[in-house]
């Protein structure tokens, strides 16, 4: 671990001085109009496509010809792409703040591979990490765990925020098919305690695990819930038997990287999941984070999902740029983001089980790409990351396609959807053709967005209000079917793509932090609040604490 890239040269200087980002740039002046294209180009939909086991991706909607293609696959060499690539999988510190490997990858890498840093065998670690999962999982499941008065558990609670929560919620609603348990996963995240609330209003103490999930298990949110939590247990626990620790013992996991944290907490030391300092939060939900995977769609299902992962890391690695699923992606990003000033991109998955995924994409993308200066810390001059939100295409069509289709500002966007037919005993041919409905939806919008009706004619007032301007660009995912292994493709393909727009850019996709400070002054304000104690802050801020103390003194 070597050589630490980033420091060695000035990537952010090499790349806005090649020719390319000058092609770029020069490119990015003229006119892109979708229909132009793909009149005066007829094969344009078989050569802007990529595949990747159980993946298809077309990019021909999206506003550029083969000179932009180029351009952007010679910027990644000028960016020394495949470089950085190898670096993140072999471990190199690409996390340069924190000084330390982003090693998610790591995560999902066969028993057979071989991964050595800094000495420690990273590859034996994972698989020993993954058996205490399944270890865990499978007392879970089979109701050999039993709770403080001998019941078998029949809820488990997910206390994390983040990264510790959003993978997982994620994953598990995305794979509510496979879920072959009656326990039920619940996730808590709010600050405020008002989901734990409802939670545990519906649950019975006896029988229900909380799983305490945090990286560092330092964040204030999840240690809040988690605290509610016991709380709750003890009182129920109090009037029937059982110590304190072995309630404790019974109903509490801890998932973190901090061990001695989880230990002053009360987690008792067989119910500790660590996990590394070199994963990061956001991508996390391969690591023991994704116990609350494992336990409800049982371990050989949680280990698909890796090998999906994994599969999508191998394309990564050894695709040729041209066809390289990730690589793509992330140069079309650059491309509407620095190039196109396009400010804001959209997900749309048109499959229900998927209408988890674009709050996970949200923080992955923002949390990770959300940065102004470089490595080295210099000021960058063009657009990073757009603003990126999403919803579940068919109810976002309802909502706020409106603005796509009409609004002012471009807006790039992913349609996301899966070829066979979504399926259930019940009611299936009925649910087959509500599929073929979603996709007919989802084809038929993304056409729309990127053609429009401009070429009809919009003299009258009336028709102008009925004008579509197209050109909105876009990329469709067609996933064969949505399965544990699919999913982990998908997931890792985004993972990527952020990869490769900070390799562009320069920029660290593994701190954030942006995230720091708020922490700090919510802990001076919580110090007034909690001692209503004056207020010594902005005249904005003290009249709100103002109001707020003397509301609550009534
Ligand atoms: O505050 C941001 C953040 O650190 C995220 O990066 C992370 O996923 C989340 O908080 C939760 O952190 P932890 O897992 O340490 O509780």
């Amino acid at each position: 671990m070597q050589t630490d890239m980033a420091q060695s040269t000035h990537p952010y200087r090499q790349a806005r001085a090649s020719a390319a980002w000058q092609t770029l740039q020069d490119l990015a002046k003229r006119p892109w109009p979708l229909e132009a294209l793909f009149a005066t180009d007829t094969m344009r939909a078989e050569r802007f496509c990529a595949k990747a086991p159980s993946l298809y991706m077309d990019y021909s909607k999206q506003c550029i010809n083969d000179e932009v293609l180029q351009a952007l696959l010679d910027l990644a060499d000028s960016c020394d792409l495949q470089a950085r690539i190898d670096a993140l999988l072999s471990g190199e510190k690409v996390n340069t703040s924190e000084q330390r490997p982003a090693l998610h990858t790591a995560l999902r890498l066969p028993k057979t591979a071989n991964l050595t840093i800094a000495d420690t065998d990273v590859v034996q670690d994972v698989q020993e990490s993954l058996a205490q999962v399944e270890h865990l999982a499978t007392r879970i499941r089979e109701g050999t765990w039993r709770g403080f008065s001998g019941k078998a558990i029949t809820d488990v609670v997910n206390i994390g925020v983040g990264g510790s929560d959003l993978g997982p919620l994620m994953v598990t609603s995305a794979l509510e098919d496979w879920a072959d348990t009656d326990i039920a996963v619940h996730f808590v995240s709010n600050m405020d305690g008002s989901q734990l609330d409802n939670v545990l209003k519906r649950l019975n103490p006896e029988t229900t695990v909380f799983i305490i999930s945090s990286k560092s298990f330092s964040t204030v949110d999840t240690l809040s819930n988690a605290q509610t939590a016991r709380t709750w247990l003890f009182a129920a626990a109090k009037t029937r038997l059982g110590s304190d620790d072995s309630v404790l013992r019974r109903h509490f996991i801890g998932i973190s990287t901090h061990a001695a944290r989880m230990s002053a907490w009360g987690i008792h030391p067989e119910n500790q999941l660590k996990f590394w300092e070199w994963v990061g939060g956001r991508f996390s939900l391969w690591s023991a984070i994704g116990l609350t995977v494992a336990i409800r769609i049982g371990m050989d299902n949680f280990r698909e999902l890796l090998a999906g992962a994994h599969s999508m890391d191998t394309h990564f690695a050894t695709t040729p740029f041209a066809n390289n699923l990730p690589v793509l992606l992330g140069l079309l990003a650059v491309w509407n983001s620095s190039f196109l000033d396009i400010h804001a991109h959209t997900v749309l998955p048109y499959d229900g089980r998927l209408h988890a995924l674009p709050s996970y994409l949200t923080q992955l993308e923002m949390e990770s790409n959300g940065k102004s200066v470089t490595h080295q810390g210099q000021t960058i001059d063009h657009n990073t990351c757009p603003i990126l939100w999403g919803e579940i295409g068919s109810n976002a069509q309802h909502a706020f396609y409106q603005l796509l289709h009409q609004g002012t500002q471009q807006v790039s966007c992913d349609f996301i959807a899966c070829v066979a037919h979504y399926c259930s005993t019940a009611a299936s041919r009925s649910l087959q053709q509500q599929h073929q409905l979603a996709l007919a939806n989802c084809l038929a919008q993304s056409r729309v967005l990127a053609f429009g009706n401009a070429s009809e004619d919009k003299d009258s007032d009336a028709d102008r209000h009925k004008h579509y301007r197209g050109n909105q660009p876009s990329t469709t995912l067609l996933l064969d079917a949505l399965t544990p292994y699919s999913l982990g493709a998908l997931i890792a393909l985004y993972e990527h793509k952020v990869y490769v727009m900070a390799s562009i850019w320069d920029v660290n996709p593994f701190d954030q932090w942006g995230v720091e400070m708020g922490k700090a002054v919510a802990t001076s304000v919580y110090g007034v609040l909690a001692e209503r104690a004056p207020a010594d802050f902005d005249a904005s801020t003290n009249a709100l604490l103002q109001h707020i103390q003397q509301y609550q003194a009534q």
